[in-house]
């Protein structure tokens, strides 16, 4: 059984279709990848999947339980975690209480928040920073902060959304190091990503999106010399 599966969504924002049609699964303990050019549809499809922006038509599954339009908090304890690209961290405050606010939305118990969210910190490779407020760290400690975040929910899945992007090979290689062990917990992620150097060496596959259309879905080797997306790609430099 696939552990996500989006059928034929359509999502439009007044005469814009952001997302046409699409349709994909995947499966438990699985890195899938979801690529495209700038405008494709990406983040649309994450806000949809985890509840910020219900499609227009279509339907989401988590396991054999139906998403689509559940709330962000519903999503969240259905087992969905996100990071959003534009990063909203809370920069006053320290990285542990940006870890606890994530783990305030399955459980208001400020000890086992806390808990948890230190546990978390550690496990992103941010344990030393715990008590230093987040607007002084570096985007990639920022981005790793966020994916703990995202991770508070204890998600089934979690869907980043750039983590990547602005990295340096040092730190892209960090992150990926991050996804993998994320995905050893038993966690699938789903990841938007144009750093595809970071996404297609660890992705099982990848799908692609342009135009708001899913135009490819594969394995990463074989959708990396699919000539439509080769096109999207070269269309969009
Ligand atoms: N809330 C909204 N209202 C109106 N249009 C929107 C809204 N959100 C997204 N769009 C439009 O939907 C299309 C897809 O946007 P989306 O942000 O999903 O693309 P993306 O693939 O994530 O792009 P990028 O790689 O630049 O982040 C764009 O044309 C965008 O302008
Ligand atoms: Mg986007």
């Amino acid at each position: 059984m696939s552990l996500l599966r989006v059928e034929n969504v359509t999502k439009r924002f007044g005469g814009i279709t952001a997302n046409q049609d699409v349709s994909f699964q995947m499966g438990a303990g699985q890195i899938v990848g979801l690529i495209g050019p700038n405008g494709a549809g990406k983040t649309t499809m994450f806000n949809c999947i985890a509840g910020y922006a219900p499609p227009t038509s279509g339907d989401i599954w988590l396991n054999d339980k139906k998403i689509s339009g559940y709330s962000p908090e519903q999503c969240a304890r259905a087992g969905i975690g996100r990071t959003f690209q534009v990063a909203r961290t809370f920069t006053s405050m320290t990285a542990l209480e940006n870890v606890m606010v994530g783990a305030f939305l399955i459980n208001r118990h400020v000890a086992t928040a806390r808990k948890s969210a230190a546990e978390l910190l550690d496990f992103v490779n941010l344990g030393q920073f715990k008590d230093k407020h987040a607007g002084s760290m570096t985007i990639s400690e920022q981005r790793r902060l966020a994916v703990a975040r995202a991770l508070a929910v204890k998600p089934k899945l979690l869907l980043m959304d750039e983590v990547m992007a602005g990295l340096n090979p040092t730190e892209v290689k960090e992150t990926v190091e991050v996804v993998l062990k994320i995905r050893e917990q038993g966690i699938s992620c789903l990841i938007v990503e144009h750093v595809l150097e970071g996404i297609m060496p660890i992705a099982d596959a990848i799908v692609v999106l342009d135009y708001g259309k899913k135009i490819a879905d594969g394995k990463p080797a074989e959708v990396s010399n699919d000539p439509k997306v080769i096109a999207a790609y070269l269309g969009d430099e």
